[in-house]
């Protein structure tokens, strides 16, 4: 159970990547590899090619994001931090129920280390609310490390991790009577585009009664210098995140991404409100990709694009919500507008 998450959490793909490479043998494989190749196909093929960031988090890619959120340039989670250490008794009234003892569960969605929620978690316990916390993840080994974690530091606490994805465990959990509080926090809405970013809450809006509530963290529109810094840290960290997604390809894929040719390159656009990551072909060049038995022709500066970090305004906000049928009850910002966490609770 406590065993390194990181270990566990590429065995799958390590039996896969230690086999000699034969189309036979991948097409015997897991479904999570068939999904790669799948959207690794569909998205090279495309004029404009692209991966998706959500293959990022591989064991590296994940702590390569655990050094981005300690970058002096990389603000969100500071911030949210701050947030939720500051406005941590009006963030629990504003999401327990008004009944002190009435229970209820705590969702988190993609719950990484906890580190924001542990603030949240902490108060409720000293306020004696009766609470039940619900990380979900479709990485039990994530999972494992947080609960090893939090009974380390948080005995006192009800802990029921669900490894599945998202609407498979609110699915489960509305069944279960009590309020449902459900976290998506770090501007992780922020990596969905506009149409998916209204599915996603939709879904997520569907199974909740009138007694729930979300908090979803929004990062905020602000000064564009400052938002393009998050992405380009002068250390190069995030650069390291975007090219480990080359890596990444060549172990579970048998691709030859060469990474002397590719570069990180990324900006923020105010008109869209969105930071674009590409990672640039600096040279003519072709990779071969052994588990799709096909090759991909890159031009001189062609690019992949492989991330959208939306950034958001207030109304836009409340418009989305409105749109899903949500109604914003409570909108917490930190001192410099940076960042906000907002209760939302369904229209009907
Ligand atoms: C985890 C999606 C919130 O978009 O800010 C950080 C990921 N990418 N640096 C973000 C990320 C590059 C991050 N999210």
């Amino acid at each position: 159970m406590s065993s390194s998450s990181a270990s566990e959490r590429s065995a799958s793909a390590l039996d896969v990547a230690a086999l000699p490479w034969s189309s036979e043998q991948l097409e015997t494989s897991n479904p999570e590899l068939e999904t790669l190749k799948r959207h690794v196909a569909e998205g090279l093929r495309r004029p404009q090619k692209t991966l998706s960031s959500m293959y990022f988090y591989d064991d590296e890619g994940s702590r390569l994001f655990q050094l981005i959120m300690a970058l002096p340039e990389y603000y969100p989670t500071r911030t949210e931090f701050k947030l939720f250490t500051q406005h941590q008794s009006a963030l629990a009234t504003a999401l327990r129920p008004a009944v002190a003892q009435e229970p209820f569960f705590l969702l988190e969605l993609g719950a990484g280390d906890g580190l924001k929620t542990k603030i949240l978690l902490r108060h409720l316990l000293d306020t004696e609310a009766d609470f039940t916390y619900v990380p979900v993840d479709i990485s039990g080994a994530a999972l494992d490390g947080l609960a090893a974690s939090l009974r380390d530091e948080l005995p006192a606490l009800r802990v029921e991790p669900i490894v599945a994805d998202y609407s498979e465990a609110l699915r489960l959990m509305a069944a279960r009577p009590g309020r449902k509080v459900v976290l998506f926090l770090g501007s992780n809405i922020g990596n969905f585009l506009p149409a998916d970013r209204l599915t996603f809450l939709r879904n997520l809006a569907a199974p909740l009664s009138l007694n729930d509530r979300l908090l979803i963290g929004f990062d905020l529109q602000k000064d564009p210098r400052i938002i393009r810094a998050a992405y380009d840290d002068a250390q190069g960290v995030t650069a390291a995140f975007n090219l480990n997604l080359l890596k990444r390809l060549n172990r579970d894929l048998g691709a030859d991404f060469d990474l002397a040719h590719w570069q990180h390159y990324t900006d923020y656009d105010p008109l869209a409100g969105t930071v674009r990551s590409f990672l640039v072909s600096s040279r003519a060049q072709a990779v071969h990709v052994t588990a799709l038995n096909q090759t991909f022709p890159f031009a001189a500066w062609e690019t992949i694009h492989t991330e959208n970090s939306y950034k958001f305004t207030g109304p836009q906000i409340k418009a989305l919500a409105a749109e899903a049928e949500l109604s914003v009850t409570e909108f917490f910002t930190d001192e410099q507008d940076y960042f906000a966490d907002v209760v939302l609770r369904p229209l009907q």
